[in-house]
């Protein structure tokens, strides 16, 4: 029987290429020509004021934390519902986790509404996750940040080329991180990006990123020799990372064009089935665009859930869950302070995610579309 990964990495065809370019340049570690050539494609077109590349968006995020200075007793806003990333970077420097729920009506967004509550005189940022790449309501999250003087962290993993009221994500908050894991819609495997839109934060950024030194200024002729200057650690990637990146950037609409189509076509399949509610499908606000990173269902409850998962697998089709809430899991649960976030737990027990990427075929697609619907409408489901 045939298999359906959740995930296949797509390959335009230039990767190797690239990567066979770079090593004939002679220069292999980071910073060379194609890492430059990524950051100013991303720069441009999204109008970010610096991109820096970075080896996960992990460290991306393990960066920012350092720019803002976090220490023991910071406090961060972040939903519970996300990856563990987008917490650990700030545990790591000492900060206290303040989980926020997500939004109700199928929205797993930070609830906006939720988080002026939150704020304490020991706030240090609110780090909003777009999650599946459809933009949480930044205007209400700026608008606190701005009154209580605290900074806006977008982790963007998923949302290349999405936007919220005409503004690339990513270009909203004083800083973002995206992510080029192979999940993406762009990937190099394992890889990510700094954006930095507060000026203020560049010049350390570029020493954080190498190790705490200034070997940028001394490579650019600023200083005639280079010294450790800061924290820091080893967050820039190879140029054999960036080459194969370029290759994925450079095909950027026709990779969205794609899935954009496989978004679509699941959307159209499901409509009628969430008219008649057997389960919603994801909603994109208005003032939110869909980058089509991925296509979930959310189910009435987790046994729904868990039936289906174990239909598709029957099938050799690979559905799987997403986050477990944090505020729940084994290393901070002790350090929550004991709100309840349904919401969070409830997005994680129903939702389900798709097999989502560039090579489904139409007839794979069918074949999914025709397994979720008999199952959810099949009367063996309770
Ligand atoms: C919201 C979020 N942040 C951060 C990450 C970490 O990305 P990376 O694997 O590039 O470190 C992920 C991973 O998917 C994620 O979903």
């Amino acid at each position: 029987m045939r298999n359906i990964p959740f995930n296949k990495p797509y390959l335009t065809g230039k990767e190797l290429l690239y990567i066979d370019e770079a090593a004939r340049n002679g220069k292999l570690s980071g910073d060379g020509v194609f890492s430059k050539r990524c950051q100013s494609f991303l720069e441009e077109r999204y109008g970010f004021q610096k991109c820096l590349l970075t080896t996960s968006c992990t460290d991306a995020l393990e960066m920012v934390a350092l720019l803002l200075d976090i220490k023991e007793g910071d406090e961060v806003i972040i939903p519970s519902f996300t990856f563990v990333s987008t917490a650990n970077a700030f545990v790591l420097r000492g900060a206290k986790i303040i989980f926020a729920d997500s939004g109700s009506d199928g929205d797993p967004n930070i609830d906006p509404t939720l988080v002026e509550a939150l704020i304490t005189p020991k706030t240090k940022a609110i780090v909003v996750v777009h999650y599946a790449g459809v933009a949480c309501e930044m205007d209400t999250i700026m608008a606190i940040a701005e009154k209580y003087g605290v900074y806006v962290i977008e982790d963007a993993a998923m949302s290349i080329d999405s936007y919220y009221k005409g503004k690339p994500l990513g270009s909203i908050g004083h800083m973002a991180t995206f992510s080029f894991h192979e999940t993406k819609n762009i990937q190099c495997g394992e890889g990510g990006c700094l954006v930095i839109n507060d000026r203020k934060f560049i010049d350390r950024a570029e020493i954080i990123r190498d190790k705490g030194t200034n070997r940028a200024s001394f490579f650019s002729g600023k200083v005639d020799k280079y010294n450790w200057v800061d924290l820091g650690s080893s967050f820039l990637p190879s140029e054999i990372n960036a080459a194969f990146l370029w290759a994925q950037l450079e095909s950027l609409d026709l990779i969205q064009q794609r899935r954009v189509e496989i978004w679509d076509k699941y959307a159209a399949a499901f409509k009628e089935f969430e008219e008649k509610r057997f389960f919603q499908i994801p909603k994109i606000p208005s003032y939110a665009t869909n980058n089509a990173h991925m296509f979930y269902i959310l189910n009435e409850n987790k046994t729904k859930r868990d039936q289906l998962i174990a239909a598709l697998s029957a099938r050799n089709i690979m559905g799987i869950f997403h986050y477990l809430p944090l505020h729940q899991s084994p290393f901070y649960q002790s350090k929550h302070d004991g709100r309840d976030l349904a919401r969070a737990v409830n997005y994680s027990e129903t939702v389900i995610r798709l097999p989502f990427f560039f090579c489904l075929t139409n007839e794979e697609q069918e074949l999914i579309c025709e397994t979720v619907v008999s199952t959810v409408t099949s009367d063996c489901i309770s």
